[in-house]
């Protein structure tokens, strides 16, 4: 029964875009652009989010909260956001011109 049920959410998880929040993604992409910058000329430490595929984007930052992907940092910073939330952000950065 257990298993069904991690099944479902699953597929619900995967089937169901979450629908883009400019303002809300916005506010929660801020936490990252103080190492990531927003764009190439306010790059800062660590690599240029701004046009990443929004699902190639979403799947890394999904892969850092659940420590299939590892990192030096990353992991800390994006624990304590819902999934739905990553998939904003994601959102976000996919949709600023890189330069
Ligand atoms: C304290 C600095 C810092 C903050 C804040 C930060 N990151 Fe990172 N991020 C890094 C560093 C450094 C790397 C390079 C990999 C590593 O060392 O973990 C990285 C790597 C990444 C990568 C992988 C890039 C690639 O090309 O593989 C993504 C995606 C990412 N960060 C997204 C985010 C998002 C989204 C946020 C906000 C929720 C965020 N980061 C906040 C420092 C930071």
């Amino acid at each position: 029964m257990k298993k069904i049920a991690l099944i479902l959410l699953c597929i619900y998880n995967f089937s169901y875009a979450v629908e883009y929040d400019e303002i809300e993604a916005e506010m929660l992409a801020v936490s990252c652009t103080s190492c990531h910058g927003i764009n190439e000329e306010t790059q800062s430490v660590a690599p240029v989010l701004a046009g990443m595929p929004k699902d190639s984007l979403y799947e890394i930052l999904l892969n850092y909260k659940n420590g299939k992907k590892t990192g030096t940092m990353m992991k800390e910073h994006v624990k304590d956001y819902t999934d739905e939330q990553l998939e904003q952000i994601a959102y976000f950065f996919s949709n600023i011109e890189k330069d």
